[in-house]
Parts: C-alpha cells; structure tokens; sequence
C-alpha cells in the first residue's frame, strides 16, 4: 500500500537516537532546549515549547491564552477534531466558522459573521499545507481585540510573503505525528514571541510547577511552587534527538513535497472530474496534504467508489476531514457549516510525503485516470 503519509528515518536519525539513549538524560534534558531553539531558529521566532503531541501543544496554547468557561473561540469547520477539542478542554466553547469553496482554508468573512462578546480568539488551520489569509484574520482579531492561533500542524516550512508559518500569528502549533513533516514519533511545538506565555507553557507542561527536574539538579536547588494547573505533556530527550536530526532534512523534503505536488497538478489538469484545490497567490505551499475535490456533478463520480478502488489499487487514499458540523459532539450546538459540509462529501486525500518516489507517484496518477473511468456512475 502507498500511504498518504510516512515517516522518513534514516542512519543519521538511528544515531542521533542512540546518542540520546547513552546519555545522562532520557527526558526534560539538554535536548528539548535544543530542539526548542532550533524549531524558534527555523520559524523566525524567538521561544519554542516542546510537548508531547500537536493536540498538547494546542491545549498549553489555549492555557496560556487563559481561556475559560464561558469564553468562545473560533475555529474552521474543515480540520481535525483536535483544534476544537482544545477549547472544550479550558471549559470554554468552540464556535465553528466555515471554510473559503477554493482553498477550504477558514472564511474570513464567516469568521466576522461569528464573533460575539464572548469570543477571546481565533484559531485557524494551515489546511493541508497552505497558509490561511492571515492578513484578514489580522485585520479582524485587530478590530475586535482578539488573540490569533495557528495550528500550523500541517504547514511546517510554508510561507505566506516570504513569512514563515510561526510569525504569522500570535502563537503558532506544530505536530510531528509520523504523517507530519518530521516526526518525533509523538510531538508537538510551540512556537511564540511572547515570553510570559512561553514561561506560562512550560510550567503548564510539567504539572505547573515552577522549575523542572534538569533545572533542580543543576544547582536551583531543590525548591518548587504549583501556583496553577499542569499535566505531564513533556516530550522526552530521546525524541528531541530525533526532532533535531529531521529537522535538518526539512528543507530537501519540502522540495520533494514540493517536486510531487507540481507533478500531481500538471497530471491532474487533464483528468475529467477531478479538481485542484486552489493556491493563494502569496503563498509557498507546505504540501502537507494532496487533496482533490471528486466533481460528482460534472463527471457522474461518486468519491467513496473513488476511494475504494484506489484502496484495490494499493493507494493508501484517506480523507482530511469531516466537517466538525457533522460530528456528534459538535452537531448539537454548531450552526451549519454548508461549504465545508459539502466538501466533506467530495474530498480526497492521495499520497504525498518525503519518502514518495516518481515511480509511485506515476502509478498513483495511472490508477487514478484507471477508477475515474470506473467509478462513472
Ligand atoms: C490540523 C491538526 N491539528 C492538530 C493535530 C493533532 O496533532 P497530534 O496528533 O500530534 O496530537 C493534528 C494531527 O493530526 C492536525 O492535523
């Protein structure tokens, strides 16, 4: 089977892996500083915070930004369950905005249409890899006081004006899920400007406590304080050392992402009933996510007889996501969402990672032209 997604490790990760485990420190050791730096270095920004999953990264965001019951914060329809989770888990609400037809990136204007006194922030998604209108969303969380989040989990390395994912918005997410860009096995970052919510992070990830076990044994002595909550998302030593050793590979695959993406679009212009997403002129796209719209109304497809032959093909085709409108959890409360509901019918994801060769990519295409035809209903 062609996933989707896949890790890349090599010999250079194995050692750094290695290197790590014949260390004094497995855990919160000189490592996580280094790779909290080097992920700061790459984004343009100036404190990383390292934890243990792109959802814990989420969570610590929403902390940090002291959401609480009663409080709302907006979040795009078409993105993984876990941006909206991380409202629910401060007690506050998440208030689902749709998404633009062509990019499937949040709606700016619907983002408008759902403020009330209540809203404290916006977070929007990076979709699939492309950066979201971060100047409007600017313009908006300007006039109305609120605070921008990216979960940038899709978009490490992309661009929008020659602004790197990271510094477009207050506080940026990061997951390295073996699907992502690099992995950690399981991980996530932060990465921010601000200093009181870096320091507020840090402590909200180890217990709340004020100092962490590295800084207690290197002479701060033994004393700490809890003056707030805290949960053990601390990512280990032995995964920094892997976050590190990928991270300087990033730049190669994000051109090989890059090589695919343009290939599939060449290849894809000519197969009937199969549609681009669009690209936002200003940006430099991550190319986290390959997805297409099956265009049922044009060529008679149906995108789950699509997705179930490229399966018998051996194509690890998946769809990213459900509209959050449409899940049980949020359907009660969450006001219709009708773009992104559509699109929740018609998407496809195809493979696209590092490790993807052009000959896999070929057949991916030649399959692909092979169940179009099929799949007419
Ligand atoms: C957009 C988005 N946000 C958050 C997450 C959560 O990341 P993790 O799986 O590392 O908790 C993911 C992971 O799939 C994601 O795609």
């Amino acid at each position: 089977m062609i996933p989707y997604g896949r890790q890349a490790i090599d010999e250079s990760d194995i050692e750094a892996v290695i290197a790590a485990l014949r260390s004094d420190w497995l855990t919160t050791g000189p490592r996580v500083n280094d790779f909290e730096d080097a992920m700061a270095a790459f984004t343009g920004t100036s404190h990383g915070v390292a934890v243990n999953s792109g959802t814990a990264a989420l969570h610590c965001a929403m902390q940090a930004i002291g959401i609480e019951p009663g409080d709302e914060v907006i979040v795009p329809a078409m993105t993984f369950v876990a941006t909206a989770n991380c409202v629910c888990y401060q007690g506050g609400t998440p208030v689902i905005a749709d998404v633009c037809r062509d990019t499937l990136l949040i709606d700016p204007q619907d983002v408008r249409r759902r403020i009330t006194p209540r809203t404290k922030a916006i977070i929007a998604v990076d979709y699939a890899g492309q950066p979201a209108d971060w100047d409007a969303l600017r313009g908006i969380a300007n006039e109305h006081g609120l605070i921008l989040v990216a979960d940038g989990c899709h978009a490490l390395g992309a661009t929008d004006k020659g602004r790197s994912v990271g510094t477009l918005a207050d506080m940026t997410t990061f997951s390295f899920h073996p699907v992502k860009h690099i992995t950690t096995c399981e991980g996530g970052m932060i990465v921010t400007n601000n200093s009181e919510w870096t320091e507020s992070m840090r402590r909200f990830r180890n217990h709340g406590m004020t100092t962490d076990g590295r800084q207690r044994e290197e002479g701060k002595g033994w004393q700490y304080d809890v003056p707030g909550p805290g949960y053990n998302y601390r990512l280990s030593d032995i995964q920094c050392a892997l976050g590190i050793s990928q991270l300087k590979r990033l730049p190669q695959w994000l051109a090989h992402r890059r090589m695919l993406a343009e290939r599939y679009t060449e290849a894809l212009n000519y197969v009937e009933g199969i549609e681009m997403l669009s690209v936002r002129s200003t940006v430099e796209h991550g190319w986290h996510l390959m997805v297409v719209r099956v265009d049922s109304t044009k060529a008679g497809l149906d995108r789950d007889h699509l997705f179930g032959g490229l399966r018998d093909h051996g194509i690890g085709a998946n769809v990213h996501y459900r509209s959050l409108t449409l899940l049980g959890k949020f359907s009660s409360f969450a006001r219709s969402c009708p773009v992104a509901e559509a699109a929740s019918e018609e998407i496809i994801t195809l493979p696209l990672h590092q490790g993807m060769s052009s000959e896999e990519l070929s057949h991916v295409i030649h399959a692909l032209k092979e169940c179009c035809k099929g799949a007419v209903r």
